[in-house]
């Protein structure tokens, strides 16, 4: 079972950006760390980067009837993005929204997620770690494997 692990805008920067709160892991070590966890748990991953919406919605269609399912650190469009949420509705697969941050403990105008409603669930705090948690949320999810 293919995973996709999607991540949207600024998340290129990661390892210098604000690395007080996002943590100095790169993107492309996230990215090989869930690479080695998927194959782990059986699983494979496909990763993709994007700062456009338009191409994080594509990568969505793409991913409809392609993948298993989806880890979507949506960056900031999690907290605006209409058309990011009709697009997790039309994969009809189940997506897990990230952050690396508790974004409950920032700015209020990061409290609410357009996404979350149409999303299995909501892995956010635990920095580079989550990407991890969130494939094994989705291999339990995928499987029926016990806790
Ligand atoms: C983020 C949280 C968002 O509010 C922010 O806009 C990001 C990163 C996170 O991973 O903590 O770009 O999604």
């Amino acid at each position: 079972m293919n995973i996709l692990v999607l991540n949207g805008p600024n998340l290129n920067l990661l390892g210098t950006r604000e690395p007080a709160i996002y943590g100095t892991t790169t993107l492309a070590d996230i990215e090989a760390a869930c690479a080695a966890h998927a194959a782990r748990l059986g699983l494979a991953v496909t990763c993709a980067q994007s700062n456009h919406e338009g191409a994080l919605i594509d990568h969505l269609h793409a991913a409809r009837g392609a993948m298993a399912g989806v880890v979507l650190n949506a960056g900031a469009y999690t907290h605006t993005s209409v058309a990011l949420r009709d697009a997790i509705t039309a994969t009809e697969l189940p997506v897990v929204e990230l952050h690396l941050s508790n974004t409950h403990a920032r700015e209020s105008f990061r409290h609410v997620s357009l996404i979350a409603p149409v999303c299995l669930g909501v892995i956010q705090g635990f920095g580079a770690r989550g990407y991890g948690l969130a494939l094994e949320a989705l291999h339990g999810h995928l499987t029926g494997a016990p806790l």
